[in-house]
């Protein structure tokens, strides 16, 4: 009689690798306890171990921070400055980048295949400059991040904006979804034209996002109270960085918020609007992860702007 095809006669002849040599276990290290530490991430240590390692490819668990490259502009505002082709100027930012925040649209159509970084996946969008920003709907199947091999959804949340309830309602949907699969979400802290980005909102929209359910939040850096607003929120906080600004500027900023709790940086267009965008993204690792000065990293930056501009002048 055929077993799957093979003989019995043939089938008694198998013999498993192991059973023909079976040893009892010698070393149980019975002296060293088990291992139950806690998860490196502010609110995180009750997440299933795929969320976990998930999360702890986003942030280093060296320095518990991030350094990420948000380059997800053209999803409401078309080709911005600096993102006209992501081919060619961002890709060769990636490797300097501990995580990449683009959308399905450019990441399948711009960025190779073979990139180890993690991508935090836009998953919401639907309105453009010309509209209402905060009238936004999920816009990205929980099938797709899957098979995209995203470590994260982000998802903007407009609080006190006209859509918040819908904007929320985005949030809850991805979480949910998010959580059956073992993917984090960010949420995103939009803020339309008429909000104050003061301590007192930032620290309720951060806090609201949270509540909802968001294992990591990024919003704004504000001058004063930003300690606060990342002491009352229970989970990672990023920074965006916002418009384009002096260089130093820029520096000074992450080192700011990180020295008052961040957890590092989800930066742009001060980093793809620059006149040397590897060298920035550079300077930004090394006063995010490295705690340097703003003015040493501002050197750093300099010297390797000149560097490359150097390196460009020899081969031409
Ligand atoms: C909104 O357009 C996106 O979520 C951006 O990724 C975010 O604003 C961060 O970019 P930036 O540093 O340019 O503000």
């Amino acid at each position: 009689m055929d077993f799957i095809g093979v003989s019995w006669a043939k089938k008694e002849s198998f013999t498993m690798p192991d059973m023909d040599d079976v040893q009892d276990g010698k070393n149980f290290y019975l002296g060293v306890p088990a291992q139950t530490n806690l998860f490196f991430l502010k609110g995180g240590n009750s997440l299933d171990w795929g969320m976990k390692n998930r999360l702890a490819r986003i942030f280093n668990p060296a320095t518990g921070r991030s350094v990420m490259l948000a380059v997800d502009h053209g999803y409401f505002q078309g080709p911005t400055t600096g993102l006209e082709r992501i081919d060619v100027s961002v890709v060769p930012l990636i490797a300097h980048a501990d995580a990449l925040m683009i959308t399905r649209g450019a990441l399948r159509s711009c960025v190779p295949a073979e990139i180890s970084k993690p991508v935090v996946l836009r998953c919401t969008g639907g309105q453009s400059i010309l509209k209402e920003l905060s009238n936004e709907l999920v816009a990205v199947d929980i099938e797709d991040v899957v098979r995209i091999n995203a470590s994260a959804m982000a998802v903007q949340v407009y609080i006190g904006g006209e859509h918040e309830h819908e904007s929320i309602r985005n949030l809850v949907k991805i979480v949910d979804a998010g959580n059956r699969h073992g993917i984090p979400t960010l949420a995103v802290t939009g803020v339309g034209k008429e909000m104050v980005r003061d301590a007192k909102y930032l620290g309720l929209a951060t806090r609201i996002c949270a509540e909802m359910g968001a294992h990591f939040v990024k919003t704004y850096y504000c001058d004063k109270g930003f300690e606060k607003l990342t002491a009352a929120c229970p989970v990672p906080v990023l920074i965006a960085g916002g418009k384009k600004l002096p260089e130093l500027d820029a520096l000074m900023m992450a080192y700011q918020a990180t020295d008052q709790g961040a957890a590092g940086v989800d930066m742009g267009r001060n980093v793809f609007q620059c006149e040397a965008p590897s060298a920035m993204i550079q300077a930004v690792r090394a006063v995010v992860h490295d705690r340097a000065r703003p003015e040493k990293a501002y050197d750093f930056y300099l010297s390797l702007k000149n560097d490359a501009a150097k390196a460009i002048s020899t081969r031409s």
